[in-house]
C-alpha cells in the first residue's frame, strides 16, 4: 500500500518543514490538493505552491485537480513538478483526450470520482488511466466523514481493472484513518490518501508509520 499524506491539512505558514517532515517519514506520495472555488465550494492554493512544495519534496507529487477546465492547467502542472495528475470526471467533456494529454506531458494520468459517479462509467477509458482517484467524501474540504458505500465502490472498481488488464492503481482520497485503512487495502486499495488524521495528530510521522504497518 502506498500513502499520500495531504499537504491540504498541513501548516501552510511552515510548508518547507511539513514537506521535509514528509521526506523523512514513511510516506509514499505527497498529495496536493486544487480547489478553483468553482468546481468546488472551496479555494485552495495553485501552481505556484505545487512549485514550492516541488523544491523540497522528495517524494512523489500526486496532484488532485478539483477544477474546471483543467485541460488548460494540466502542462503548468507538470512544469511544477507533478508526477501524477488527476482530473475529475465530472469536469471533463474530453476525458479520453485530457488523459492522453497529462500522459503525452511525462506525467501519470489519473481520473478522480465523485461519490455520486457509477464506476461503469469509467469502462471506456480505464486503459487509459494510472489511476482511479475514488472520493470517500464529497471533495472540498478535508476533515469529512468517510462514506461506507465507498468500499463497495472498490470491489467494483477491482473488478474491472482485473477484467479490462487495466494497470490503474486505486486511490481513497476523504476521511481514510486507522479504522478504515486495512479494510480498504484488503477491498483492493492501493493508494490511501490521509490529511487530517495525519496532520491533526501529535506527531504527524508516528502516525504515517502507524497507518503503514496497519494495513
Ligand atoms: C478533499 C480532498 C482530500 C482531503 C483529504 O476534497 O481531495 O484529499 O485533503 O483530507 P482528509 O483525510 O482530512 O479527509
Ligand atoms: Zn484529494
Amino acid at each position: 500500500m502506498l500513502l499520500a499524506p495531504s499537504i491540504l491539512a498541513s501548516d501552510f505558514a511552515n510548508l518547507q518543514s511539513e514537506v521535509e517532515m514528509l521526506n523523512k517519514s514513511q510516506a509514499d506520495w505527497i498529495h496536493i490538493d486544487i480547489m478553483d472555488g468553482v468546481f468546488v465550494p472551496n479555494i485552495s492554493f495553485g501552481i505556484p505552491v505545487c512549485k514550492a512544495i516541488a523544491k523540497h519534496a522528495k517524494k512523489h507529487l500526486d496532484v488532485h485537480l478539483m477544477i474546471v477546465n483543467p485541460e488548460n492547467y494540466v502542462e503548468n502542472f507538470a512544469r511544477a513538478g507533478a508526477n501524477t495528475i488527476s482530473v475529475h470526471i465530472e469536469a471533463c467533456q474530453h476525458l479520453h483526450r485530457n488523459l492522453q494529454q497529462i500522459r503525452n506531458l511525462g506525467c501519470q494520468a489519473g481520473i478522480a470520482v465523485n461519490p455520486h459517479t457509477s464506476i461503469s462509467q469509467l469502462e471506456n477509458v480505464i486503459e487509459e488511466t494510472d489511476l482511479v482517484c475514488l472520493m470517500s467524501v464529497n471533495p472540498g474540504f478535508g476533515g469529512q466523514k468517510f462514506i461506507e458505500q465507498t468500499y463497495k465502490k472498490v470491489s467494483e472498481l477491482k473488478e474491472l481493472i482485473l477484467k479490462t488488464g487495466s494497470k490503474a492503481l486505486i486511490e481513497i482520497d476523504g476521511g481514510v484513518n486507522a479504522d478504515n485503512a486495512k479494510k480498504l487495502v484488503d477491498a483492493g486499495a492501493d493508494v490511501l490518501v490521509a490529511g487530517s488524521f495525519v496532520f491533526s495528530s501529535s506527531d504527524p510521522m508516528e502516525t504515517i508509520s502507524n497507518i503503514k504497518h496497519i494495513s
